[in-house]
């Protein structure tokens, strides 16, 4: 009997040509490649919360980690309830999911079809491609303008076999942000047979003026997604939560495609709590405010461009990147190479706490000059 399978002939090809996700390093692992101790490294790879999260939500996971042995609520009731309440929605509307990532999968899986078309930017978040190819379905890219998306060339991409446009607000990797009313003007021009996903999984980096509020847009938008996550601002990245917002029509489609059980009781009991905790986000925000002002300014004392960023991270201009980053792992600073994004010279940083960003701004003089 063989012990192999034909994946050539078993997974449809735009399976095979997949090309997987690149997460940032982990601690861990540099640790053991570079025999360093884990404690002595700074990561600043995946646009987590440098603070650790909310004590709030330490106290919530460790009140529900006596019941572990029963399954979580399927329908997330206590935490769709916080949230509805939060943005004036019905419950109905929400789609809990496995991490933000899992919101935007599960668009793919309702909407898409191979021969189908899904519009996204250039330099945009990596896993519209990767989820738009994952179901067989044509990735329209549009050329980015000043980093940033293009509106109104995304516009003109779409076609009577568009399904899904995806917009990030801010977008990942470059920082870029649009002003709230291009973006509903923006939604409001797609036909509404097409679903806009809106990504706002660092709308609360925000300055509040900044914010869209775009879930009050939804009694006009049928067909538009509000995608958010507790990974960022609210510093639940290893739980896995986050949250769309829609009609209660698609909502009902994309709980149809979800794994029955795809947020798990400890993730659900820290994001209610998590999503009560003004202070922290406030907090956050504010540590993250003062953290792109340092490392802005350091940069530009090593002469280098640095984009402007409304996240919790920055894209530096170093030149070689791929060579200025095993430099910085050598000296145990692991940032983001964004090469898969069309940006072989850049770096991606996220703001850690100032000692980190510190840190990292030493390394980076060292391993610019070696
Ligand atoms: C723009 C954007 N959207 C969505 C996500 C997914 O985050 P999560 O699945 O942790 O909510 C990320 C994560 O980096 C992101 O940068």
């Amino acid at each position: 009997m063989s012990t192999s399978v034909e994946t050539a002939t078993l997974a449809p090809d735009y399976v095979r040509r997949l090309a997987p996700y690149v997460p940032g390093k982990p601690v861990d692992e540099l640790a053991r490649e570079l025999g360093l101790d884990p404690a002595t490294i700074v990561k600043l790879a995946s646009n987590e919360n440098p603070r650790g999260p909310s004590p709030r939500a330490i106290a919530a996971i460790a009140a529900a980690a006596g019941d572990i042995t029963r399954y979580p609520d399927g329908n997330g009731f206590a935490l769709k309830a916080a949230l509805a309440a939060r943005y004036d929605v019905d419950a109905e509307q929400i789609v809990l999911g496995n991490g933000s990532n899992d919101v935007l999968e599960l668009v793919t899986h309702a909407f898409l079809r191979p021969g189908d078309e899904a519009v996204y930017a250039q330099h945009a978040f990596a896993v519209y491609p990767l989820a738009t190819q994952a179901r067989g379905a044509t990735g329209v890219e549009v050329p980015a303008r000043s980093f940033g998306h293009d509106l109104a060339a995304m516009r003109a991409a779409i076609t009577p076999r568009t399904r899904v446009v995806f917009v990030a607000n801010p977008n990942n990797p470059t920082g870029t942000w649009l002003p709230p009313a291009a973006v509903q003007a923006f939604v409001a021009s797609v036909p509404r047979d097409v679903i806009v996903v809106l990504d706002e999984a660092y709308n609360e980096y925000l300055a509040p003026a900044e914010q869209a509020n775009a879930t009050a847009w939804l009694a006009e938008f049928p067909h538009l997604v509000v995608s958010r996550s507790f990974s960022k601002a609210y510093g639940l990245a290893a739980l896995r939560v986050g949250y769309g917002v829609t009609a209660p029509a698609v909502a009902d489609l994309l709980n149809r495609v979800r794994q029955p059980f795809n947020v798990n009781s400890l993730a659900q009991a820290a994001a209610i709590a998590a999503l009560a905790d003004d202070a922290y986000v406030e907090e956050s925000r504010a540590l993250n405010a003062a953290g792109i002002v340092q490392l802005t300014a350091g940069l530009g004392k090593l002469g280098r461009r640095v984009l402007p960023s409304h996240g919790n991270f920055l894209l530096v201009h170093v030149g070689d990147a791929a060579d200025v980053y095993q430099r910085l792992l050598r000296r145990g600073v692991i940032v983001r190479p964004v090469a898969n994004y069309g940006l072989p010279e850049y770096l991606r940083v996220t703001v850690g706490l100032p000692a980190e960003n510190r840190r990292f701004l030493d390394a980076l003089a060292i391993a610019l000059t070696r």
